[in-house]
């Protein structure tokens, strides 16, 4: 908070406050996104020093305050935001983006029109590699300008906080510069990120051509990038790109057993295109999240399934906007594996190749109209769940007394309108910590 901030903020005039109270969430738990509801639009959200007090009734949140000795109406202390009979949810939290990059790929979406596929255009030394290339020519300048951009339309769509990875360097010194930049981001805005190592993104140009090729650069990945970045504390997850043509499931274990030795929790992209083994492997190691999983196998299902019902489970991460973008029908089996148990997180995948999208309120929109979650599944995705996927699960993602004050403002009475207006912003506030970061224009 800035020295002029007071240190408490109420919020007042809510119709709904979905607090997401309760932990995470599983199985037909998945929707119940505990909602405080009032036709009078007399709820309240309390804050004070970055945390939450009490969401409820106004009547007992002020009593509440005052028997901590706080009175609401003191505005030396106490900033007042009205939801004007809107809806009130945790701020949402994106886990899994590409935030940092340089250079655009609208091409590959001629090429894709014309028939290849994703990975016939990285196999062409495109794709991924063509991002590589513009990423390594940017000096960290760039990049961070380049990343506030999309960080500001994030936070202006609802996110409070956001994952971001490295993985268009593949080489020591640009991974190290992409870390630096999501670091010096999340120093000067808002939005708390989340930062991940993915050194095994693709195997890196230098490499290309020799028969041990991806083993070759597995090896540069555990002795050379991954020492420097666990050296310089720059990173809190290592995630691989486990896909067959890209790295194999014994591949990505060396990766990740490596990163999880250095202290960088492993994650994964996994099963996203074929079954690769990928969501086996997230149980196996008791990765934080298993993203993408378009096509996981009947086994990988099994196993996030068996890993459901662990303290810390595997979160299966759905990425439905990359699946519009390469218009796939693979959505993934959301049902599936909420009937089995396992905890569902959602994100945007933000990148400039499969997902640029950097809207959470769109993969809403996705989650209900394609792969038929509700909007209370839906939303627990992009909250407490995701929260979960990050290990923040708890500290962040549901109004809760105690937890971080982060919260998103809509102008919606009802949490269900918030997939169902398709495409439009209905955000009206975003509170970080307890502060007012984005206040949107009167209605
Ligand atoms: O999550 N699938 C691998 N990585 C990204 C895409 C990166 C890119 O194409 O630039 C993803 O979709
Ligand atoms: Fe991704």
């Amino acid at each position: 908070m800035t020295a002029v901030d007071p240190p408490g903020l109420l919020v007042e005039g809510a119709r709904e406050v979905v607090t997401m109270a309760g932990g995470i969430r599983r199985g037909s738990g998945q929707g119940e996104a505990a909602v405080l509801a009032a036709s009078d639009a007399d709820l309240a959200v309390a804050c004070w020093q970055g945390r939450v007090i009490l969401a409820g009734r106004r009547g007992d949140v002020t009593r509440r305050l005052a028997a901590d000795g706080l009175d609401p109406d003191d505005l030396t202390r106490f900033a007042h935001l009205d939801a004007r009979g809107g809806t009130v949810t945790p701020g949402l939290i994106d886990p899994h983006t590409h935030l940092v990059f340089a250079g655009t790929r609208e091409r590959e979406i001629e090429l894709r029109r014309q028939g290849a596929s994703y990975l016939e255009i990285l196999a062409a030394g495109g794709g991924i590699l063509s991002t590589v290339a513009a990423t390594r020519a940017a000096s960290v300048d760039e990049l961070v300008a380049g990343g506030r951009r999309w960080l500001v339309e994030m936070l202006g769509h609802g996110a409070t906080t956001v994952e971001a990875k490295s993985g268009y360097g593949l080489e020591r010194d640009t991974e190290l510069r992409q870390l630096d930049a999501i670091g010096r981001l999340d120093a000067e805005c808002p939005v708390e990120l989340v930062p991940t190592f993915l050194g095994a993104h693709a195997v890196a140009p230098e490499f290309r051509g020799r028969p041990d090729a991806a083993d070759a650069y597995v090896r540069d990945v555990i002795d050379v990038q991954l020492p420097a970045v666990a050296a310089q504390g720059i990173a809190r997850f290592c995630d691989v790109f486990c896909e067959e043509g890209v790295f194999t499931a014994d591949q990505s274990r060396r990766v990740l057993a490596a990163g999880a030795g250095l202290g960088l929790v492993p994650r994964l992209h996994a099963d996203e295109l074929r079954p690769s083994g990928g969501a086996e492997l997230a149980a196996e190691l008791g990765a934080a999240a298993a993203d993408h999983l378009g096509v996981p196998s009947p086994a990988g299902i099994d196993a996030l399934a068996r890993a459901a019902g662990r303290v810390t489970p595997v979160v299966a991460t759905l990425l439905p906007a990359t699946s519009l973008f390469l218009k796939g029908e693979a959505y993934g089996p959301a049902r599936a594996l909420i009937d089995r148990g396992v905890p569902l997180a959602l994100g945007t995948d933000f990148n400039p190749g499969t997902s640029p999208a950097p809207n959470l309120q769109l993969v809403l929109s996705l989650a209900v109209l394609r792969m038929g979650l509700t909007a209370a599944e839906a939303l627990a995705g992009v909250t407490i769940n995701a929260a979960h996927a990050l290990r923040l699960g708890d500290s962040h993602g549901a109004i809760e007394p105690g937890r971080q004050a982060d919260l998103a403002i809509w102008d919606a009475p009802t949490h269900a309108q918030i997939p169902y207006w398709l495409g439009a912003n209905l955000v009206r506030a975003v509170v970080k910590r307890g502060r007012v970061v984005r206040a949107g224009a009167p209605v």
